[in-house]
């Protein structure tokens, strides 16, 4: 998406040789406007996908998976990464191990917002190793839900989350795909390859 790629270019930062920094625009402030045009943009690729839901990771994928609610008209859940008061039975938890952080989160989605009926699109902020997309996938497994695509607003092609869900044979789209970083500059893939 070019839009986005642009606003990468001129506002991401690259911070050792696998880290882009977008606080600017997505991780910390957020620009609403972009989120909007994001939002469509998903809805565009996934529209045929009879979406019921969408799912995120708190915190940073909030804002681009609402505005994609907002496009598909359809709920939005996050899953929490805290533990909170509800009772364990009323719960769907799964693990997600951080390469970046070297923790384990344990992620959760109250029973009551995903059932059988749906078919959920995954949205996502960053896909580097694919952890928290693989706690999604295991939730929706467990709800016994059909997982009808993830959509990622940065890809970095070069951890191995994209391998790990190609191998499952999900519909992945991301809307930036980012090959490289390059002396501190970001490179992304051709669009003949995206
Ligand atoms: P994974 O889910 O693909 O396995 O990602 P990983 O464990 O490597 O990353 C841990 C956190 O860092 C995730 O956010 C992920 O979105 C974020 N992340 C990964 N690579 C980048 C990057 O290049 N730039 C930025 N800005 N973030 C990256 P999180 O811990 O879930 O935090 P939150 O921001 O959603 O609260
Ligand atoms: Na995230
Ligand atoms: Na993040």
């Amino acid at each position: 998406m070019k839009i986005l790629e642009d606003r990468i270019l001129k506002d991401g930062q690259v911070l050792g040789h696998d880290v882009l920094k977008v606080d600017n625009f997505l991780n910390h402030q957020v620009d609403p406007m972009l989120m909007q045009q994001m939002g469509e943009e998903f809805h565009r690729l996934f529209k045929d996908e009879k979406i019921t839901k969408i799912l995120t990771v708190e915190s940073s994928g909030i804002a681009p998976a609402v505005f994609a609610g907002l496009a598909f008209k359809v709920p939005v859940v996050f899953a929490r990464k805290h533990k909170s008061v509800t009772l364990k039975d009323e719960l769907y938890t799964s693990v997600v191990y951080s390469y970046t952080k070297k923790v384990s989160n344990h992620i959760s989605i109250s029973k009551k917002f995903l059932n059988s009926d749906d078919r959920v699109l995954i949205i996502d902020d960053f896909l580097a190793n694919g952890q928290a997309v693989q706690g999604l996938v295991d939730i929706i497994k467990q709800a016994d839900a059909d997982l009808a695509g993830i959509g990622i607003v940065i890809e970095k092609t070069f951890q191995k989350g994209r391998e790990l869900i190609d191998k499952e044979g999900i519909h992945v789209e991301s809307l930036a795909r980012i090959k490289a970083f390059e002396d501190g500059k970001v490179i992304f893939m051709d669009e003949a390859n995206t």
